[in-house]
């Protein structure tokens, strides 16, 4: 990586912006973000920032999620209830770094089935190399979240995203913390019918496919390895 510089401030108008993408602009994952973003944020704050801001990304992930009604009785009455119906979440972690969001989305939602995907950047080409494969059996019958922290080129997310369909999903939403502009076209065009929710869109990835201004490697971060 290369030494800090000054960078274009994070892009937060989603009209030039694929149609898939949803940011997530709330004041408290911005704040929190911004921590995250600091590079003398040690390790153990940097994960906790991420598991916070995951559960707050988990609530407008699943504000889609389809209810139904069920009688129950309350201390004082009997009542129609809403409680989650139909289809339920996989949350496929893309390793390493998805780890860090898996944590806090499986405090609210506990329920979930978990899947890896390990991808490795080939750091010439910076195209993605699997190594790892391991989903649920029933994810056909799920919503697949999958997640990882830095959409940066798009070629990871697009190989997750086919893993996953090859499987037989086909009800798929990509999370992240932060998007480049590259990553969110090349995710969209490879795979048009996948939403993409992200905290924030940074301006543009540097020589080496890292998103400028970023947080650094992810990975690295979340795990205090450099
Ligand atoms: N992966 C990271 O961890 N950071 C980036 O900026 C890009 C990809």
């Amino acid at each position: 990586m290369n030494a800090p510089t000054t960078a274009a401030p994070p892009i937060l108008t989603e009209a030039s912006l694929p149609p898939s993408t949803v940011v997530v602009d709330h004041p408290l994952i911005q704040h929190k973000l911004t921590l995250m973003r600091r590079s003398r944020t040690p390790a153990n704050e940097f994960r906790l920032l991420l598991r916070e801001i995951s559960m707050l990304l988990a609530y407008e992930v699943t504000r889609d999620m389809p209810t139904e009604t069920i009688e129950i009785e309350t201390p004082l009455a009997t009542m129609q209830a809403p409680i989650l119906a139909g289809k339920k979440l996989c949350l496929v972690s893309v390793l390493r770094a998805g780890g860090g969001i898996l944590e806090g989305m499986l405090e609210i939602l506990p329920a979930a089935r978990v899947g890896h995907v390990g991808l490795y950047r080939d750091p010439v080409s910076l195209a993605a190399v699997e190594y790892y494969l391991k989903l649920p059996r029933d994810i056909s019958e799920r919503t697949a979240l999958i997640l990882d922290p830095m959409l940066a080129t798009g070629n990871s997310a697009a190989a997750a995203v086919s893993e996953v369909k090859a499987a037989g999903c086909h009800s798929i939403k990509f999370v992240c913390l932060i998007a480049a502009p590259e990553g969110l076209t090349t995710l969209h065009d490879a795979h048009p019918d996948v939403p993409v929710y992200t905290a924030a869109v940074d301006s543009h990835l540097n020589e080496h496919g890292y998103i400028v201004p970023g947080i650094g490697d992810a990975g690295d971060r979340i795990f205090g390895t450099k």
